[in-house]
């Protein structure tokens, strides 16, 4: 069984969730208290043990290569004036040279998509996916949980899943299992946006992944799915019938940072977990309830 060591973000959708601020900055550098969601989501697959970060970007996205290198003239004011914490907070959380890879999606035309184009530099190798803008908060990460998955089952790929609210199973991508032990059960199948009362359980796939590579050789086909475009879903469902999928309940939360109400809570929720702005967080925003 080979070690997952690389992982694909891909970032070059439109982000029209988002509009009008995904207009002009890309919805993956929009922040979650001080930090953008790409390096919530890029220090998740760190914890998990990734060793090589692939980026599928497109136009304007420029701004998380800047965001991932030095920035000279700030690293040397921040020296100057003594700030030596918050340097050592930026300096810190940069990949060392050479970790980090950029592919460029010419067109967004699909998740599916984004992820062969990123199919060079990963390889002959399991690779995890891991979609931006669902901020999972989760001790160990959601990554870390599907790598110790991806152990206990002996390989294969890995799709974690969490339970969509009640009567929304509609809205999303739902598997199926069967076998389930635990958190972890054998996927059968999956359906995108099944109708309502036909879904085969209330499991959603939430944006992460761990995959076989032979997944690019289906992608390579470039079959349009649901809105046009060439969905991961669809290249997984094929690549179930010859190679074994398991679906992992992770143990966390998710928020979706693609949708202003989901990035609206994750906000809130972090703020409200972290210890140096915690008690002002609240107490700037009780009132608001009042
Ligand atoms: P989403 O469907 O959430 O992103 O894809 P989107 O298309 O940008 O958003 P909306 O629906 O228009 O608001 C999940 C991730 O996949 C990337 C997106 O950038 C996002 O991080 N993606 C999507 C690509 O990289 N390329 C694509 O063609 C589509």
């Amino acid at each position: 069984m080979k070690r997952v060591r690389k992982a694909v973000f891909p970032v070059a959708g439109l982000g029209t969730r988002m509009l009008p601020a995904a207009k002009t900055v890309a919805k993956e550098m929009l922040t979650v208290v001080d930090r953008p969601l790409i390096d919530w989501v890029v220090s998740e697959a760190r914890a998990a043990g990734i060793e090589h970060f692939i980026l599928v970007t497109g136009r304007g996205k420029g701004a998380m290569e800047d965001y991932f290198d030095h920035h000279v003239e700030l690293e040397a004011t921040l020296a100057a004036k003594g700030k030596t914490d918050l340097l050592a907070e930026i300096v810190s959380a940069l990949p060392r040279e050479g970790e980090i890879s950029y592919v460029r999606q010419m067109e967004p035309k699909g998740l599916g998509h984004a992820v062969w184009c990123a199919r060079d530099i990963v390889g002959d190798e399991p690779f995890a996916v891991l979609l931006p803008d669902m901020v999972m908060d989760a001790t160990p990460g959601c990554l870390a949980q599907a790598v110790a998955a991806y152990e206990q089952v002996g390989g294969g790929n890995i799709v974690v899943v969490e339970p969509c609210p009640p009567g929304e199973a509609h809205k999303y991508g739902i598997v199926a299992l069967e076998n389930r032990q635990g958190r972890l059960g054998r996927m059968t199948g999956m359906v995108e946006k099944p109708a309502p009362g036909t879904e085969p359980s209330n499991l959603f796939i939430s944006g992460r992944y761990i995959l076989q590579p032979e997944i690019f050789d289906i992608l390579e086909k470039g079959e349009r799915g649901a809105g046009g475009e060439i969905q991961l879903t669809d290249g997984m469902a094929a690549l179930m019938k010859s190679q074994a999928f398991h679906a992992l309940e992770f143990d966390g939360t998710t928020y979706d940072c693609g949708d202003k109400i989901g990035w609206l809570r994750a906000n809130v929720a972090m703020a409200l977990k972290d210890p140096k702005l915690a008690d002002a967080a609240r107490a700037a925003l009780r009132p608001l309830f009042d």
